[in-house]
C-alpha cells in the first residue's frame, strides 16, 4: 500500500513510525514532513494547507490511503477533497472538523446536548463583550473563536487583563479573523487530562489517557507553548472517571455530531478538566494531539493502519484497539527562546543507542547533516513499567542528545507522581 501523511511535526513522525509496522505498507509520503523522518518516509515539499497540491499529488501517485492530522487542512476540507478524487482518508470532513475550528460551535453543541463544560457567552461585538466583563466573575477566560495556533486563550485574573484580551483579539486582530468572535467563559480548576479517541461516528474507543505540559518553564511557569512534554497514562484519570466521561461526554458528543448531520470519523481529542463538580470539557480537537501522540502510540499494541481504516469504513471494533499496561514519557527539547524568537541551523547529535527514541518535530538537512529547524526540535521518549520508570528513562535518554541552544523542562510528569 502507498500512503500519504499530511503534516510535519512530531505527531506525524510518531504516526509514521507506527504505520510502518504494518508489512503491507510499501511507502509513506509525508507532505511536507521534516528531515528527521526521512528514514521512514519520503518528504514531499507540498504544504499541509495546499489542498489542491495534496489532492493532485495523491491522485497522480495512486495513493491508497491518506492520513490528515493537522487542524488547518482538516478545517479547510482536505478529507473532502481527497475523498472527491476517490482516496479514502483518516480524519473528519470539514463539517465535522468545525468542532475544533470554531469554539463557539463546540460550546453551543455542548450547551444544546447537555455535555458538561464551563459556562460561557459568545460575542461578536466588542462593546457587548466589554460590558459583560464589567460584571462577570473573575478570573475569567477569553478565547478567540477560530484556530489560533493554540495561543488564542487568555486566563485573565483581573478585569483590566480581560478587557485588554478582548481589545487585542477584537480590535487589534491579534489572531486575525479567528478573534473577530470571542468566547468568554467561566474559569475552571482541577487536574487536566487529554483523552484521544478513535471513532467511526457511532463507536468510540478511547486511547490511553495523557497529560500535556503547555508552559515553557518548570513548575508551569513561562509562556504557553505547543506542549513541552507529555506522560501517559494520566494517573488522575481513574477507571471511575473514565466511565463517567464515556457516558456524560464521549458518547453524547459523537451522538450530537451525528444528530447534527456532522458525523465525526477519525481521532476526536477531548481536553478535560476534572473539577470538583465532575469532568468538564475544556475543548475538543478534531485530530491527534501533539505531543500527546508521542506517548500514546508507543503504548498501542494493535496495528494503527487497521484501526484507522475501520474509522474510515464505519467498522470500528473496540477489541481491535489494545494498549499495553506500561507508561511513556516524552520530553521536548526546544531551541532557546521558543515560543518567542529563536535561532536555528545547529547540528543535532544523537547517540545510536537512543535513535529509536527520538521523534523529530523541527529538523532539516544542511550539508548532509541533521540540524535544528524549529522551536520544538525533537521529543525524547522514555518507556517503563511504571510512570516513574518511563520518566527516568526519558531523562536518561536526553543525556544522549545534544544541540546548541537546547533547553527542556526538568519536571515533565512530576505532578503525576
Ligand atoms: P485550550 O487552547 O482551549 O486548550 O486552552 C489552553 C489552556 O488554557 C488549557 O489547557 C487550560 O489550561 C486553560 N483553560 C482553557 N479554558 C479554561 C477554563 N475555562 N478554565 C481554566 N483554564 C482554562
Ligand atoms: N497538545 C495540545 C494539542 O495538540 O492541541
Amino acid at each position: 500500500m502507498k500512503l500519504i501523511v499530511i503534516g510535519s511535526g512530531g505527531r506525524e513522525h510518531s504516526i509514521i513510525r507506527k504505520l510502518k509496522e504494518n508489512p503491507e505498507v510499501e511507502v509513506i509520503y509525508v507532505l511536507p514532513g521534516n528531515a528527521g523522518m526521512r528514514d521512514l518516509a519520503e518528504c514531499v515539499n507540498i504544504k499541509a494547507t495546499d489542498i489542491e497540491g495534496i489532492t493532485e499529488f495523491a491522485r497522480t501517485h495512486e495513493i491508497d490511503y491518506a492520513v490528515v492530522t493537522p487542524d488547518d487542512p482538516l478545517a479547510l476540507g482536505a478529507v473532502d477533497a481527497l475523498n472527491a478524487v476517490g482516496i479514502p482518508c483518516f480524519g473528519p470532513k470539514k463539517n465535522a472538523a468545525i468542532i475544533e475550528a470554531s469554539k463557539s460551535f463546540a460550546k453551543d453543541l455542548m450547551r444544546r446536548y447537555g455535555i458538561p463544560t464551563a459556562s460561557y457567552e459568545v460575542f461578536s461585538e466588542m462593546e457587548a463583550a466589554l460590558a459583560y466583563i464589567d460584571t462577570c466573575p473573575i478570573p475569567v477566560v477569553i478565547k478567540a473563536d477560530g484556530l489560533a495556533l493554540g495561543k488564542g486563550v487568555v486566563i485573565a485574573k483581573t478585569r483590566e487583563e480581560a478587557r485588554n484580551a478582548v481589545c487585542s483579539m477584537m480590535q487589534d486582530k491579534a489572531f486575525g479573523d479567528a478573534g473577530s468572535t470571542v468566547v468568554i467563559e467561566e474559569f475552571l480548576e482541577g487536574p487536566e487530562v487529554s483523552v484521544l479517541s478513535f471513532t467511526d461516528g457511532r463507536t468510540l474507543v478511547p486511547m490511553v489517557s495523557s497529560m500535556d505540559h503547555k508552559r515553557a518553564m518548570d513548575n508551569d511557569e513561562g509562556a504557553n507553548t505547543g506542549g513541552m512534554g507529555t506522560i501517559a497514562p494520566n494517573p488522575f484519570y481513574t477507571p471511575e472517571i473514565a466511565e463517567e466521561c464515556m457516558n456524560t461526554i464521549f458518547l453524547p458528543t459523537i451522538r450530537a455530531m451525528a444528530a447534527e448531520g456532522r458525523e465525526f470519523r477519525g481521532c476526536l481529542y477531548f481536553s478535560l478538566m476534572l473539577t470538583k463538580d465532575g469532568p468538564k470539557v475544556i475543548e475538543y480537537n478534531c485530530r491527534f494531539g501533539d505531543p500527546e501522540t508521542q506517548v500514546v502510540l508507543p503504548l498501542l499494541k494493535s496495528d494503527l493502519l487497521t484501526i484507522m481504516k475501520e474509522t474510515t469504513d464505519g467498522t470500528l471494533k473496540p477489541e481491535d484497539v489494545v494498549f499495553a499496561d506500561g507508561a511513556a514519557c516524552c520530553v521536548i527539547m526546544a531551541s532557546q527562546g521558543y515560543p518567542g524568537k529563536y535561532e536555528k541551523g545547529y547540528p543535532i547529535h544523537v547517540e545510536e543507542s537512543v535513535k529509536d527514541r527520538i521523534i523529530y518535530a523541527g529538523a532539516a538537512l544542511k550539508d548532509g547533516e541533521l540540524v535544528t529547524n524549529g522551536g520544538r526540535v525533537l521529543g525524547v521518549i522514555g518507556l517503563g513499567n511504571t510512570l516513574k520508570e518511563a520518566i527516568q528513562d526519558a531523562y536518561q535518554n536526553t543525556e544522549k542528545v545534544s544541540f546548541a541552544n537546547a533547553f527542556f523542562r526538568r519536571d515533565i510528569g512530576k505532578k503525576a507522581l
